[in-house]
């Protein structure tokens, strides 16, 4: 990663995905709105202050609907935006559309995901943690925390909910990985053509044959008027599997790997497990699991930090620099497990902020508690894997741990 002091744009190689911050911390002080271009050739400009970044993630120009702007279709020739690498039936979803789409959209699962009725599911899920620790006990000592705790439990949780058969989470899993890390366009264009493919036949199975779950609920209100056409009912439930898990399980896995690094950290909330819920808020501040928050399109040039950005360019807000932001975190750098890391932005904020936000804290707190308790011993093994190339995604691609 290079800062050139020319308007040419910042090159993101390897070391801006292992290390962010380390590129955010010299945006904040002198670009903090800064071009740059990912390794996808891709161009957008990032914004890295926190008190730039929590107005623009609820920002009315800067839109989430490329379709409305003909300057960023026209574009997606050449660096493909995300409309032209995912297939058409996965784009139309709520985190893609601006007010009334997105309202109608968001309303019709929003009940489902309030805090009351997520913690409903807290005996399910501590029965699933405890499963897979008893698992991950008999396939010690030397396991990947990843691949055996923190991919399969907020997957099995969000594919529960849904209603999705379990056989094919591993497939799913490839494909959603694909799609969010740095493959080429010809790769992304297959994983989300077998993804779609994937969903409408699931789609297709919950008309023919409904059940009591949410994907059976969004197809049977698509039957009932026109709250929702079929593309946006793939879309959704698209939306809500790859949110679902793909976060979650870097919650679990960045957290883990902090608290591995700070053992102190580790003894007081074993000390205390009650300390718990606010760490969980700590470890999405220090290191959370969205990287730069999803792509937004200026409808008019718009000024942010005395730089004004065209109309047309792609601005993506960065999570990780706002949240290590020191204007508005003291000791920003230091994990801190006992702090009030209220106010972050790992979830986002505004009229888009994470619907799946109660679920992701219910999951962390079960799963830090699990593993803390049934694994007293845990240390790395070994040196962790490298993080994934994605401008989304803030997670490793491995967690070696000894059990
Ligand atoms: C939106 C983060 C877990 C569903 C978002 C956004 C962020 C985020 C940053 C806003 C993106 C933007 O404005 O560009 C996270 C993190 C999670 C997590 C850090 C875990 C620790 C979940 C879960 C679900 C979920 C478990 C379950 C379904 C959604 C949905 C949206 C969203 C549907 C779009 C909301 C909208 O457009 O109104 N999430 N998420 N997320 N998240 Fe999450």
């Amino acid at each position: 990663m290079t800062i050139d002091q020319d308007s040419r744009p910042i090159v993101l190689d390897e070391t801006f995905f292992d290390d962010p911050e380390a590129l955010y911390r010299e945006l904040r002080v002198d670009r903090p709105v800064a071009r740059a271009v990912a390794p996808t050739g891709m161009t957008f400009w990032i914004v890295s202050r926190y008190d730039d970044a929590r107005p623009a993630l609820n920002d009315p120009r800067l839109s989430k609907d490329a379709a409305r702007i003909p300057e960023v279709i026209a574009r997606s020739g050449d660096d493909a935006p995300p409309p032209r690498a995912f297939a058409e039936s996965l784009v139309a979803h709520m985190l893609n559309a601006d007010p009334p789409d997105h309202t109608r959209l968001r309303k019709l699962v929003g009940k489902a995901f309030t805090m009351r009725a997520i913690a409903r599911l807290r005996p399910r899920i501590e029965q699933l943690a405890g499963e897979l620790a008893d698992s991950m006990a008999a396939a010690g000592p030397s396991v990947d925390l990843l691949d055996e705790f923190a991919f399969p439990l907020p997957m099995t949780v969000i594919c529960e909910i849904l209603g999705v058969p379990q056989e094919r989470r591993e497939e799913f899993r490839d494909w959603s990985n694909t799609l969010l890390s740095g493959a080429s366009d010809e790769e992304r264009g297959a994983a989300a053509g077998a993804m779609a493919q994937f969903l409408s036949q699931l789609v297709a199975d919950k008309a023919a044959n409904p059940g009591d779950d949410m994907l059976s609920d969004i197809v049977r209100a698509s039957e009932d008027g026109d709250t929702l056409s079929p593309g946006e009912t793939t879309a959704m439930a698209f939306l809500l599997l790859v949110a679902g898990h793909e976060t979650t399980v870097n919650l679990i896995g960045n957290g883990m790997l902090a608290l591995l690094r700070h053992p102190d950290q580790m003894a007081r909330l074993r000390a205390d497990p009650d300390l718990i819920p606010g760490a969980v808020e700590e470890f999405l501040r220090y290191d959370g699991p969205v990287n730069l928050a999803t792509f937004r399109f200026t409808t008019e040039p718009v000024e942010i930090a005395g730089t004004t950005i065209p109309k047309g360019e792609f601005v993506l807000v960065s999570l990780i620099g706002a949240n290590h932001d020191p204007d508005r975190y003291a000791d920003a750098e230091q994990l801190d497990v006992e702090r009030d890391a209220s106010g972050h932005l790992a979830f986002g904020y505004g009229i888009h902020h994470c619907l799946g936000a109660p679920l992701a804290r219910l999951e962390g707190e079960i799963a830090f508690r699990t593993l803390l308790d049934r694994f007293p011993d845990i240390a790395l093994d070994g040196e962790p894997g490298s993080f994934r190339m994605s401008t989304l995604i803030h997670g490793l691609t491995r967690l070696p741990v000894r059990i």
